[in-house]
């Protein structure tokens, strides 16, 4: 089977990509990591791909304040230099626009660490836990020009227990999303999923809950 070329974006430490990387060199997942791209120079994501030889390169965003279309096309440029055909954001902290969207229709994926569409944003493990929610969750979803509000791929259900606090929460769904983001990824590179308007469908008849009922 042809291996789905991969672009990840980042800005951080890179625990997902680093998920994404042991699940390709395990053969768990059928991908190729084309590029890994970071906006911030320091982001320790870029030395895990330098360490597994992927082409880490740094788009800096300065100099584009206000221009973050502008800024999506120098993205496109470097993905398609490197023959992306899936874009996967993994921690990375900027909005995409349509300069990206429109480069990658339906091949944009993100994960986000809560089940949406409850709690989209920045700090939602600590504003599910505020909150009082008893499950919060991960997500991966196809991007569109929202703020996490695509179309939903894959979600794994955490609980929250009574004792969490925002790290031991962060770290109970972090394990969630290491699994389901290469899962998405996987059922991607079978072509298994169908996008019909909202929702994500599998197109061999099984639900993409299968695997992901109840995580403690
Ligand atoms: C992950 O928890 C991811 O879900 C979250 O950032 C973290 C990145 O961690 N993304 C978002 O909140 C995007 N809205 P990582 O760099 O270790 O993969």
């Amino acid at each position: 089977m042809k291996k789905v070329k991969l672009g990840v974006l980042v800005s951080g430490r890179g625990s997902n990509l680093q998920a994404i990387i042991d699940n390709i060199e395990s053969s768990a997942l059928a991908a190729e990591l084309a590029v890994v791209i970071s906006d911030q120079a320091d982001a320790f994501s870029l030395e895990r791909a330098k360490k597994h030889n992927i082409p880490a390169v740094h788009v800096s965003a300065k100099g584009y304040k206000g221009k973050r279309d502008e800024y999506d096309a120098l993205l496109v440029k470097e993905l398609r230099k490197h023959g992306v055909e899936l874009v996967v954001l993994a921690g990375f902290m900027r909005i995409i626009t349509p300069a990206l969207l429109k480069a990658f229709p339906n091949r944009v994926m993100n994960i986000h660490p809560a089940l949406l569409p409850s709690f989209p944003g920045l700090h939602v493990q600590k504003a599910a836990l505020m909150h009082g929610a008893k499950f919060s969750g991960c997500t991966v979803h196809f991007v569109d020009e929202g703020m996490d509000t695509g179309p939903i791929i894959i979600q794994a259900v955490v609980p929250v227990l009574d004792n969490d606090n925002e790290d031991t929460l962060s770290a109970r769904i972090l394990k969630q999303e290491h699994k389901i983001y290469s899962r998405a990824i996987q059922l991607y590179a079978e072509g298994k999923l169908k996008v019909e308007g909202r929702r994500v469908l599998l197109t061999d008849g099984r639900t993409s809950t299968d695997d992901h009922l109840i995580n403690p």
